[in-house]
């Protein structure tokens, strides 16, 4: 089989090595696609892919189309609101993610954001410190675990509100489960996000969540930019001066932001949650080891796309 590495954003070589030895021990081909600059690169590609192997890559209806050959894609990471997975389940194409695999990368960023956001961005001048601070974890699943392990170790109050995760397991790690979203954004000194994409949380952070932040508050996101509410964002930096943001994913109006509020907002250059070695060892293998492992066997484990 013909397995497609597309990555606009590419994997470290190791990691990239090490997929080929995966495809290569199971009698498999890996092609690769790095750096393109046009979806139809990708589109071209794809034609004789049995299998593709993805980052934040756009898996859109036109690249299903043209991938006449396809029978799975994996999203090496764990958000897959990039793969159109209507257009995957109607040609009956398994959709998988890495769940897991990159997720220390991203928490370890998360705590990055804050030490930095409460050093003035690394600028002359007096900042605070974390310790003591309240962390609160808006989604607890395998980052936001993570996060809020760390934080404990470096001796920060952890709250987190996850409506589909028991209290008790919170608890548990240590972690005191919020009573509402709104009482945890009231209490918390950071908010980190650690939600996905969906239908149901697209735009859902804006003024009426934001502005409930005490006095110097933190929101720090590195999980999706479509998950905020812009123009309400913004909105909510004007009226409150003392609030900050941080992301990883630069807005849509970044460059307004940055101009209207400076060291009051950062956004990387290019999203770096997932940018680690490990991180990109441990996802590209699993991706790799799923995929030859769905052919051997037709284990769909992780599919999130079922019918
Ligand atoms: C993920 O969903 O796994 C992260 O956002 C990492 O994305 P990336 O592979 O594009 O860096």
């Amino acid at each position: 089989m013909t397995i497609l590495i597309a990555t606009e954003k590419p994997f470290a070589a190791a990691a990239v090595n090490g997929m080929k030895e995966i495809a290569r021990k199971a009698g498999h081909e890996i092609r690769l696609l790095e750096k393109y600059d046009s979806p139809e690169k990708l589109i071209d590609a794809v034609a004789d892919a049995d299998a593709l192997i993805v980052r934040s890559d756009k898996v859109t209806a036109k690249v299903i189309e043209a991938a006449r050959n396809l029978k799975i894609v994996v999203r090496a990471g764990a958000g897959y609101d990039n793969i159109d997975l209507e257009a995957c389940t109607a040609r009956k194409i398994v959709a998988m993610n890495t769940p897991g695999q990159n997720a220390n990368a991203v928490a370890e960023l998360a705590v990055a954001m804050m030490i930095f956001m409460s050093r003035n961005q690394f600028t002359p001048g007096t900042g605070s410190e974390i310790k003591g601070k309240k962390l609160g974890i808006q989604a607890y699943g395998n980052v936001g675990k993570l996060v809020a392990q760390k934080a404990k170790c470096l001796g920060m109050e952890v709250y987190a509100f996850d409506p589909y995760v028991a209290a008790e397991k919170m608890e548990a790690d240590g972690v005191k489960p919020a009573a509402s979203l709104e009482d945890m954004y009231r209490t918390c000194n950071f908010i980190s996000l650690h939600i996905p994409a969906t239908p149901e949380t697209r735009k859902s952070i804006g003024y009426d969540l934001v502005t409930l932040l005490p006095a110097g508050g933190c929101l720090m996101n590195t999980a999706r930019k479509e998950v905020i509410n812009e123009a309400e964002l913004d909105k909510a930096l004007t009226d409150r001066p003392d609030i900050k943001y941080i992301t990883d994913i630069a807005a849509d109006n970044q460059a307004e932001l940055n101009e209207k509020f400076g060291k009051r907002v950062f956004a990387t250059p290019k999203k770096m949650g997932a940018e680690t070695a490990e991180a990109n060892i441990n996802a590209g293998l699993a991706a790799a080891s799923q995929i030859v492992d769905f052919f051997a066997t037709g284990n769909t484990k992780f599919q999130v796309n079922k019918w």
